[in-house]
């Protein structure tokens, strides 16, 4: 990866590892960017979520990307990294006030309303402040991507934002509208997560357009961006088949275009926020295999230094990966193999049935496509060690993230 042996870098940084490969970070970067080129007036902003730490930022900053933050942490991280807060947008179902706050202070380009007590929250934090703050409206389309239940947002039945069909999307801009704090940009909406196909895009970018050419008559305001958030499928299976940027983001920008045109409206800033695309395929996580259970006529475990500490995703969604023995790649599969962590659940597995080469303890298995969503959503669960996060790039390995240390973890103790 990068120019670098992986066995190498195992020998040099130890297991469990995440390694991300930087030139693949950028160049999706650049192909999001190009696909967008043609439409003009857009952003792309990595959805940081994925996977955020300083020096992400500065990579996504320097291909020019914007940033889409879900937290105060997020947004921490983005301010301490230097990243230019007019690129910033600031997402979330319950934003606190400090969070708000912090937003406003910092000058980030918009926040994304998602609720009436947020507009409440948001208009006093922007009177105390003596600021005005623009935002857009999370927006529900009732659009369904198909996708894994768990990571489907925007179906009518949703935590998130406001349903345009029910008039509450309507309600709440008329609201915003009125107040002296707030500055009603557009609007915003995301479908899902690993989406394959450009049909749901469309659609919602339609529900969206149409929604704004109603709000416009009726309420005399003007959406001037177009967020359609993010949700870009990667591979993580064989059967997995992603487009490419081009392919949804180039359909989408260009049917946006022409219907705008058929409603004769003012072409909006069109923005999206891919984050698994982007880092998801540019990571891979490296183990070392222990103890091996063979239950004749049942199942064969081999067990990982990692688990669902480092990776939830299988434990959470029945998330599926392809894996490989990193020391072994050249050997042939023969053996249906369940990959178990070392967490103190039975639940606690990182891949079932799946082929590799009689494994021996002590060799180095690979997983694929963890670069999104694995370091985000590590927890220190049974007080098990966050791997640390190696960057490679052209024959180099660089630490992005160091390793955590046991005082790292009772450091806050009592
Ligand atoms: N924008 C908004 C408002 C979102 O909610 C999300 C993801 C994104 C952008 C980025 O979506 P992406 O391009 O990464 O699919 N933990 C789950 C994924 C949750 C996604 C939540 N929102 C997983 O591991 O699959």
């Amino acid at each position: 990866m990068g120019g670098c042996d992986t066995t190498e870098i195992i020998k040099k940084f130890g297991t469990p590892l995440y390694v991300l490969d930087e030139n693949y970070i950028r160049n999706t970067c650049k192909e999001y960017i190009s696909a967008l080129g043609e439409y003009g007036n857009g952003l792309i902003a990595y959805a940081g979520k994925a996977l955020l730490c300083k020096k992400m930022c500065k990579i996504v900053a320097s291909e020019g990307l914007g940033l889409d933050v879900v937290s105060g942490g997020e947004l921490a991280t983005a301010l301490q990294a230097g990243f230019d807060t007019s690129k910033i947008y600031f997402h979330g179902n319950n934003k606190s006030r400090q969070e708000l706050e912090m937003a406003v202070k910092a000058n980030v380009h918009a926040i994304v309303i998602d609720s009436f007590f947020e507009i409440d929250l948001l208009n006093d934090v922007c009177k105390k402040l003596g600021k005005k703050q623009a935002v857009l409206v999370r927006s529900n389309p009732g659009v369904e991507a198909h996708t894994h239940h768990y990571i489907q947002t925007a179906k009518v039945d949703s935590k998130f934002g406001f349903f345009v069909d029910d008039g509450t999307a309507e309600k709440a801009i008329a609201t915003i509208a009125k107040s002296s704090f707030l500055n009603f940009l557009g609007l915003h909406c995301h479908i899902g997560s690993q989406i394959f196909e450009v049909t749901p895009f469309e659609l919602a970018a339609k529900k969206m357009i149409d929604f704004a050419a109603k709000v416009k008559a009726k309420l005399g305001v003007t959406v001037s961006e177009l967020n359609l958030g993010g949700g870009f499928g990667i591979e993580y299976i064989d059967e997995d088949r992603p487009l490419t940027p081009k392919e949804y983001i180039g359909l989408v920008a260009k049917q946006v275009k022409d219907y705008c045109k058929t409603k004769d409206m003012p072409q909006p800033k069109l923005i999206f926020e891919p984050g698994r695309s982007i880092v998801g395929p540019a990571g891979v996580t490296l183990y070392t295999v222990g103890a091996i259970k063979d239950i004749p006529n049942v199942r064969k475990y081999i067990s990982v230094d990692g688990g669902m500490h480092e990776n939830p995703r299988h434990a959470l969604y029945q998330a599926q990966y392809k894996v490989a023995l990193a020391n072994r790649l050249d050997e042939t599969c023969t053996e249906k193999i369940t990959i178990a962590g070392k967490c103190c659940e039975s639940g606690d597995m990182l891949a079932r049935d799946v082929m590799l080469p009689p494994v021996k303890s002590g060799d180095n298995l690979v997983i694929f496509s963890t670069g999104a969503y694995n370091y985000s959503m590590a927890s220190n669960y049974n007080r098990n060690l966050i791997p640390p996060i190696v960057l490679v790039n052209k024959g180099k390995a660089e630490y992005m993230i160091r390793p955590q240390t046991y005082d790292d973890i009772m450091n806050r103790d009592v």
